[in-house]
């Protein structure tokens, strides 16, 4: 029997450093070599040292704080850093970090696809190509064999509609495609993908226990009574959220921006759980002027924002209503993320009470919220922000490396022994 989760959120690229012989093969590698892709003109090079050994001291550090479980990423670009061949030390090293969670007693939730590309993958058109979901699924299913003794949680991908927007939509991360058309398509891909890695995966290892990631951000019209705000605040949600959901649902996903509807029967049944990344909230007003963001503008005031990230205002109720949506289509769902940046940590500790209260919420009303992992462990690097948004638990110090855990992690101690 599976305990309620508690834990802190990490991925991949975000923590893991290497020296320059040992950096990830990813396209995010490639991309921040460029200095003007990141806000500090930083890249992951010097993260959190994970690939090089302090994994372990990181986890055993959560595990002091009251932690009984960690999500993160493994890099397929490490894994499969060319076609068909497996890197033997890689598989052994997240082998060695898994087991040393397990010796803690920390469960784990590792996800296959944190945003991050084999440059192999990447240069063959990434997922703008459809071989790339049989390459993903063939991929995860070889990842789970051998590692699956080790995890308790499997998820395909992270934030589709996320990367989707931030990759293919936009142009802050690679490839910075720049066309919504492309984003929608993408999107289509990710799910079909996810849909073929659940086949490939449940065929290697029946009994595993796989769901996808979602981000979803309350959208609510700025303006209740006004039917346009309602409209915008709507289409946003389905845009963002709502399709991917109902895909889910139906197998079918009905895509803004393109006049079809795509059938990926695979989709129906192809989660025994969902996670659910949840930040803020967006207040959407009716402006014809801003037809990128389908006519709806973000006017919320206490928002929090860096450069031209947005995660929207601090709202807590907003996550009690998305675990009861997600819970709506049968399965367990985890908060998989939810945290806030702040160098301060005052903001932090409050944001983090509201927000374990609002899961309290939400199972009191029915919700079947199975855990609750805080983005983020530690300070790191956050993609085209590099370093300026500290989302830590735990500070790191950015020249010695030191950890220093934060006011909110003691808090969160407080808050987890209380759950149990
Ligand atoms: C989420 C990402 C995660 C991190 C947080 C702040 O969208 O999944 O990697 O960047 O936002």
């Amino acid at each position: 029997m599976i305990p309620f989760l508690w834990g802190a959120a990490t991925s991949h690229h975000q923590v893991e450093g290497g020296a320059p012989s040992s950096i990830e093969p990813s396209d995010w590698s490639d991309w921040t070599r460029d200095p003007e892709h990141t806000a500090d003109r930083t890249n992951a090079e010097h993260a959190c040292g994970w690939w090089l050994g302090r994994a372990e001291e990181d986890l055993t550090l959560a595990r002091s704080l009251g932690h009984n479980a960690h999500r993160m990423g493994i890099s397929w670009a490490r894994l499969e850093p060319v076609p068909g061949q497996c890197d033997a030390h890689a598989f052994a090293r997240y082998e060695a970090i898994l087991l040393h969670a397990r010796r803690l007693g920390l469960h784990t939730n590792v996800t296959l696809h944190h945003f991050t590309l084999p440059r192999w993958v990447a240069a063959r058109g990434g997922f703008e190509r459809d071989e790339s979901a049989d390459r993903f699924a063939r991929f995860a299913a070889h990842a789970v064999a051998r590692l699956g003794g080790l995890v308790t949680h499997w998820a395909t991908f992270n934030e589709p509609s996320v990367y989707a927007m931030m990759s293919f939509g936009g142009r802050e991360w690679p490839p910075g495609k720049g066309s919504p058309i492309v984003q929608f398509r993408v999107l289509a891909r990710l799910l079909r993908a996810h849909a073929a890695a659940v086949k490939a995966i449940r065929r290697a290892v029946p009994d595993t226990s796989v769901g996808i990631v979602l981000n979803a951000p309350a959208f609510d019209p700025d303006r209740p009574e006004r039917r346009r705000d309602r409209a915008v605040a709507f289409a946003q949600d389905h845009a963002f959220t709502g399709c991917v959901l109902d895909a889910l649902k139906t197998g079918r996903l009905r895509l803004p921006l393109a006049p079809v509807s795509v059938d990926a029967p695979g989709l129906r049944e192809s989660f025994d759980w969902l996670g659910l990344n949840y930040y803020g909230r967006y207040r959407v007003r009716f402006d014809p002027r801003v037809p990128a963001l389908l006519c709806g503008r973000h006017v919320q005031k206490n928002t929090i924002r860096h450069g031209d990230v947005d995660w929207g205002e601090p709202h807590p109720e907003g996550l009690t209503r998305l675990l009861l949506r997600f819970s709506a289509l049968g399965k367990p769902v985890f908060v998989t993320e939810n945290g806030v940046y702040d160098p301060t940590d005052e903001l932090r500790q409050r944001y983090l009470a509201d927000h374990v209260r609002a899961v309290n919420v939400a199972r009191e009303r029915g919700a079947d919220g199975r855990g609750y992992f805080h983005w983020s462990l530690l300070d790191n690097f956050e993609w085209a922000e590099g370093f300026t948004t500290p989302f830590g638990l735990v500070e790191v110090d950015r020249t010695t490396g030191e950890r220093r855990p934060r006011a909110s992690a003691f808090l969160y101690q407080r808050l987890i022994a209380a759950g149990q």
